[in-house]
């Protein structure tokens, strides 16, 4: 490592959590009322900058890097990377460490409760007692979907798929799971895509954002699920198709949808997702515990430092081959 590289921190995080990274680099700390990778002082000390802990809000795409000549880490908050441009990072040289594992339990816990806050109905539930219209017991009164003895089809069943499937049994859930990897797993059944639409009472999505997912659940796919089921989304909004996911609302073929992610994000107030008492939607919270923030900031400040020494990443995210880029007419 040169002496003491020059860190940007795009977002405020806890000084105790920091204290590693202030230990071994000096750190240029975004304005806190204007946080972001083109937050003043970062864009003022952007030329001499060699090190950048980011977050999923920003977008490091190739003019954000042109910014950057020194740069020589991204590192980001976060197990997604679908907001870094990773051919512009591998044409400059620089490497890209991300923190997957820290958050899974996290996640795969607002995954359930996501499931259960729509199989109970709790949103209309709550209403109801806020706005007291608490009145009689009665027995038809705000029936739900029982988890147990029911199907949930797990897209993707890395980590966080995992994760749930854990829970879900817990519950009594059978488990059907797809995933590339041609693998069986003790527990569930992978089947392909359309037996698992077919048959899944909640179908539970974990899978990165690529070119390949964006947009992925679309109105074909809405449409093969189950009349009365239900979606839950921890992964990335712009999986899902968001009108076509309206519209098999609206039209009342799905049975609601929990949504921890959308497309866009966050979204207006006056959108029609937030009108539906089906859907409960929270603002991209799945890793969002102090344990877990925590370890994620351990682990990206250790992306950091080992970058920046020169030593391979803990976590690093695969760049595309040098080969690949001059392929595709990539810079550099
Ligand atoms: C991630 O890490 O990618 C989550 O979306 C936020 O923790």
């Amino acid at each position: 490592m040169t002496a003491r590289p020059l860190v940007a921190v795009t977002d405020v995080l806890p000084r105790a959590w920091l204290e590693p990274l202030v230990q071994a680099c000096d750190v240029v700390a975004c304005d806190e009322d204007a946080p972001g990778v083109l937050s003043p002082p970062i864009l003022e000390a952007a030329p001499r900058v060699e090190g950048l802990l980011c977050t999923l809000e920003d977008r490091i795409d190739a003019s954000t890097l042109d910014r950057f000549p020194r740069l020589r880490v991204v590192s980001t908050l976060s197990v997604g990377f679908d907001h870094i441009d990773l051919a512009a990072c591998a044409a400059r040289g620089i490497v890209v460490g991300h923190t997957p594992g820290v958050l899974t339990d996290a996640t795969a816990d607002l995954a359930m409760t996501l499931m259960l806050a729509c199989a109970r109905r709790l949103p209309e539930a709550t209403a109801s007692v806020r706005e007291g219209r608490w009145g009689r017991w009665r027995p038809t009164g705000l029936l739900g979907l029982e988890l147990a003895g029911k199907v949930l089809g797990l897209v993707g069943f890395g980590q966080i798929g995992r994760a749930v499937a854990r829970r879900a049994r817990a519950f009594g859930m059978e488990i059907l799971f797809v995933r590339r990897t041609p693998t069986d797993d003790p527990l569930g059944r992978r089947v392909d895509l359309d037996t698992l639409t077919a048959n899944a009472d909640v179908v539970s999505l974990h899978v990165p954002l690529s070119d390949e997912t964006r947009g992925w659940v679309d109105g074909a796919f809405l449409a093969r699920m189950k009349p009365g089921a239900l979606l839950v989304n921890t992964a990335r909004g712009a999986v899902v198709d968001t009108d076509a996911l309206v519209d098999a609302l609206r039209a009342g073929h799905l049975g609601g949808a929990g949504l921890d992610v959308t497309d866009p994000e966050p979204l207006p107030a006056d959108h029609p997702l937030l009108d539906m008492p089906n859907v409960v939607v929270t603002p991209h919270i799945g890793s969002a515990t102090t344990d877990t923030r925590r370890r994620m900031a351990r682990l990206a400040i250790d992306n950091l430092l080992a970058g920046l020494s020169g030593r391979p990443l803990p976590h690093a995210v695969a760049l595309p081959a040098a080969s690949t880029l001059a392929h595709n007419g990539g810079p550099g």
